[in-house]
């Protein structure tokens, strides 16, 4: 069974591209092996659906925007945001039947990103305040396809234990095992983990830090996460520079995931070129894609099918919550 292709999933919101990529036309996308098509509409706002004209079901991969509908690129049927038909250049008919209509679903613009739920979703966005803080910049990272879960993406962030044999950029090489969480807590939309790691400067972090190389340090480190599978990672470095990392995993298909990741972070271009931190942060996931690729994408949401050790005791929690989540999902869905 793959975990991420599970209907209960469809139910929440998902970032998909970069609200500037459909400034430049549609894009199409697929979401839980749902191909849907996205444009901005006349107002600017996002709209998400099916990737399939009701005509002749051509893609509408090749359509363009025309007043905010799209129009298919095959006979010219022109939809709006809600999916109905508003154009059928060759119709002579009074009125445009209601049942020429394709499927939309909920989208929505957030952190420069588009969102996008396949049902209502049971939860909102992941809220992220400093986001909208002005003492703090963003800076947003290109997003990948990666072969994996996502549900084995989320664990990864909380797992303390594989820095010190996956990582080059970050951790203590002479340390393997992981520091003990100072905080583990069931947040209504997520949890909360505070835990520190031991880790070793090196010059990527001396650049993307300002911190120094060649030397030891603790890292102070807190975690959200929100169901199902975006974290939020708060880093605090010694010279209370806060570096808050953003990783989110799109499901798409049985193997594969949507990497969509950014940093917000309270210091500016003169501190801290962009450059520098995305080299830094590019390096640390390219160690995480890569191990996670090799990683089996059916990763089960059972807690007894694969053996843990302690460090996986977060793991384990996000595993129960999404089975209770689910469980109670689909007793209410049969009713
Ligand atoms: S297939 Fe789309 S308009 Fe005919
Ligand atoms: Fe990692």
């Amino acid at each position: 069974m793959v975990i991420a292709l599970e209907p209960f999933f469809e139910s929440f919101f998902y970032p998909i591209c970069p609200v500037s990529k459909l400034k430049k036309g549609p894009f199409a996308f697929t979401l839980m092996k749902q191909p849907i098509i996205l444009w901005l509409d006349e107002s600017g706002e996002p709209a998400a659906i099916d990737n399939k004209c009701c005509h002749r079901w051509a893609t509408l991969t090749n359509g363009k925007v025309v007043k905010g509908n799209i129009q298919c690129s095959n006979h010219g049927w022109e939809y709006n945001s809600k999916g109905q038909c508003v154009k059928i250049p060759h119709y002579s008919g009074d009125e445009i039947p209601a049942r020429y209509k394709i499927k939309a679903y909920h989208c929505k613009k957030s952190y420069d990103y588009v969102w996008v739920a396949l049902k209502d979703p049971i939860m909102p966005i992941p809220d992220i305040p400093e986001f909208f803080n002005t003492n703090y910049r963003t800076i947003h990272f290109e997003n990948r396809s990666w072969r994996c879960s996502p549900l084995a993406g989320i664990e990864n962030n909380f797992d303390n234990a594989h820095h010190h044999y996956v990582h080059t950029q970050l951790g203590d090489k002479a340390s393997a095992v992981p520091r003990r969480p100072e905080a583990i807590q069931e947040m209504e939309n997520g949890l909360y983990f505070k835990s520190a790691i031991n880790n070793y400067g090196n010059p990527l972090q001396a650049k993307a830090w300002n911190v120094k190389s060649n030397s030891k340090m603790n890292l102070p480190r807190e975690f959200f996460w929100f169901i199902p599978f975006t974290v939020k990672m708060v880093l605090y470095l010694p010279n209370d520079l806060c570096n808050i990392t953003i990783y989110s995993y799109t499901p798409i298909d049985e193997t594969t995931c949507l990497w969509v990741s950014f940093i917000i972070r309270n210091d500016r271009e003169v501190d801290v070129k962009t450059s520098d931190i995305v080299e830094l942060s590019m390096a640390i996931s390219y160690e995480d894609e890569a191990i996670l690729e090799q990683v089996s994408p059916d990763v089960p949401l059972s807690l007894k099918e694969q053996k843990n050790m302690e460090s996986d005791y977060v793991s384990l929690l996000i595993r129960k919550r999404l089975l209770e989540l689910s469980s109670s999902y689909y007793n209410y869905n049969s009713l």
